[in-house]
């Protein structure tokens, strides 16, 4: 569990009082919150990964948007400290507290408020889970236009939150284009109420993209209005053993051109990777053989014979060129799911490691595998790596290369500072260096915020603060989190 080194807890917060306590009683009622219960507290307190852990008292779980309102207008008045919690599935530490803020979890508001069947448009609250929004749309014909590992807990006012990417960001865009309104409460109680579902609106500045990756800075999402597409009545997908990276690139290029508008992901884990993975599951491989990059396709149509003709026929020409050492279509749904079993479940096998440092960076497709090579390198110059007693593990590699979105991950055999030294600013350097960015879609949270200016200019973080104490002039949302403090 991390200390957060540097961090003092400070003190212009108010400590919480049985009156403060009261007052969230009487807004939330008895079952609406949960306090001084270390037991129940412990799952708000702590993040997915177990690295970071707060010593937050009061949990409130608000039903509606006016409670929500309620409870800001009163934290904001007594400088009360808050964090938004959504389903605590974010990486970065942004979703539990440092100290004793008041966690505000969204899982209480899980409604679904409407769905148009002509334009695909879905609004509702932003605890609804993201599986089960996606299912409840499945019956519809519909589907959520994001997906990631995390969506059977993850929230989608958390995904807008931290403007989650995820697996099928190729095909359907980012939030940024997809969310068409949203309903937030800012600091001071006010209920921004932009529901809009149009899909077409000039009318000023479009406000909701601020909220769009805010890591709940500055204001408590309550509600999303989404454009949700058609579910595909044909899915296939594909696993390709290669060679190397530079085949990896190609084999993107090839299938933006057999592949086109039925490609609806391409994702890819080096060996290390999957070596990873079998360690902690009894997972038996779909190839027989091991190859040192593999690649995940699939397509998304509506016409099962021609996308598997398309798909056959790409994988074909893969083998040919020598582009691909061995391809599999998946015959099953279940064989389906074990392809996706395997990339879906690196994070899980790679947090049972002793310790993992992870780090979700873009940058050019071409430099993705570079940039796990200089850090193998790097860690081994550095004495932390490549010999049986040193601390490091491996250096692994996966991600979403259609976004050029690398995951980096070092898992070590404990958590040892003279390793973190190693890694950091130097991932950093080499990322700006390369004009990437040191968070693709992660965020900053409590692990990135330091490092922002890596990604940008100090003209822009001067605009975001002064944005920042606009909307939150007390600074009571998620405090010492996304924007550098030091
Ligand atoms: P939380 O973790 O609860 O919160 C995340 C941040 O958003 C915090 O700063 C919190 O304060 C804020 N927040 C949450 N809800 C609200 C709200 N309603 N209003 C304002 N602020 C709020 N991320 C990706 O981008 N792509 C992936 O492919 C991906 N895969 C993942 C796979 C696994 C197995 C796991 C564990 C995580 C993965 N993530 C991925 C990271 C994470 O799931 C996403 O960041 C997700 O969007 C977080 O949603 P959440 O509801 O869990 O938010
Ligand atoms: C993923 O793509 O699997 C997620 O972003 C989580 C991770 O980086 O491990
Ligand atoms: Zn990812």
């Amino acid at each position: 569990v991390e200390k957060y080194p540097g961090f003092q807890r400070d003190d212009k917060y108010k400590k919480l009082t049985s009156t403060d306590v009261d007052y969230f009683r009487s807004i939330v009622g008895d079952t609406g919150l949960i306090y001084q219960n270390e037991d129940d507290l412990e799952a708000f307190n702590t993040d997915w990964m177990n690295k970071f852990r707060g010593q937050s008292q009061l949990v409130l779980k608000p039903k509606t948007t006016q409670q929500v309102s309620d409870i800001l207008k009163y934290c904001n008045e007594q400088k009360i400290a808050v964090v938004p919690q959504g389903g605590n599935t974010g990486l970065v530490g942004g979703s539990v507290p440092l100290f004793d803020e008041v966690v505000v979890s969204l899982q209480g508001m899980n409604q679904i408020r409407s769905f148009d069947d002509v334009s695909g448009i879905l609004t509702a609250d932003a605890g609804c889970v993201l599986e089960s929004l996606d299912n409840w749309l499945g019956e519809k014909g519909f589907m959520m236009p994001l997906d990631l590992g995390a969506k059977g807990s993850c929230h989608i006012g958390g995904n807008l939150a931290t403007n989650a990417g995820g697996l099928r960001l190729v095909r359907y865009g980012s939030l940024h284009g997809t969310v068409l309104g949203i309903e937030a409460v800012l600091p001071d109680g006010t209920i921004l109420d932009s529901m809009s579902t149009l899909r077409k609106d000039n009318t000023g500045y479009d406000l909701k993209q601020l909220f769009i990756g805010s890591e709940g800075t500055i204001g408590i999402i309550t509600g999303i209005s989404i454009l949700t597409p058609r579910r595909p009545s044909a899915i296939h997908v594909a696993l390709l053993g290669v060679d190397s990276f530079e085949d990896v690139q190609k084999a993107f290029k090839q299938s933006r051109i057999q592949l086109s508008e039925i490609l609806s992901a391409f994702e890819y884990y080096d060996n290390n990777a999957f070596q990873i993975f079998k360690k902690h599951n009894d997972a038996r491989s779909i190839m027989d053989n091991e190859y040192p990059f593999y690649v995940l396709i699939e397509t998304s149509g509506s016409n099962k014979d021609h996308d598997e003709e398309k798909l056959n026929t790409y994988l074909e020409d893969m083998m040919t060129d020598g582009i691909a050492q061995d391809g599999v279509v998946a015959q099953d749904e279940s064989q389906s799911k074990r392809i996706w079993g395997v990339r879906e479940g690196l994070t899980e096998a790679l947090g049972k490691e002793p310790a993992v440092y992870k780090y979700d960076i873009s940058m050019p497709v071409s430099k993705i595998n570079d940039c796990v090579l200089e850090m193998r390198d790097h860690l081994e110059q550095g004495g932390a790596f490549g010999k049986p007693d040193s601390p490091v593990i491996d250096v692994v590699g996966y991600g979403h290369v259609g976004d050029g979105n690398l995951h980096l991950n070092i898992p070590a055999k404990s958590a040892d500072p003279r390793v973190l030294e190693l890694i950091e600013p130097f991932l950093f350097e080499w990322v700006s260096k390369q004009k990437g960015s040191i968070s693709a879609e992660h965020g900053l949270g409590i692990s990135k915020n330091q490092y922002l200016s890596y990604s940008k200019s100090e003209s822009m973080i001067k605009l975001m603060k002064t944005f920042k104490s606009v909307l939150d002039p007390n600074g009571i949302l998620n405090p010492y989190k996304y924007l550098p403090t030091k």
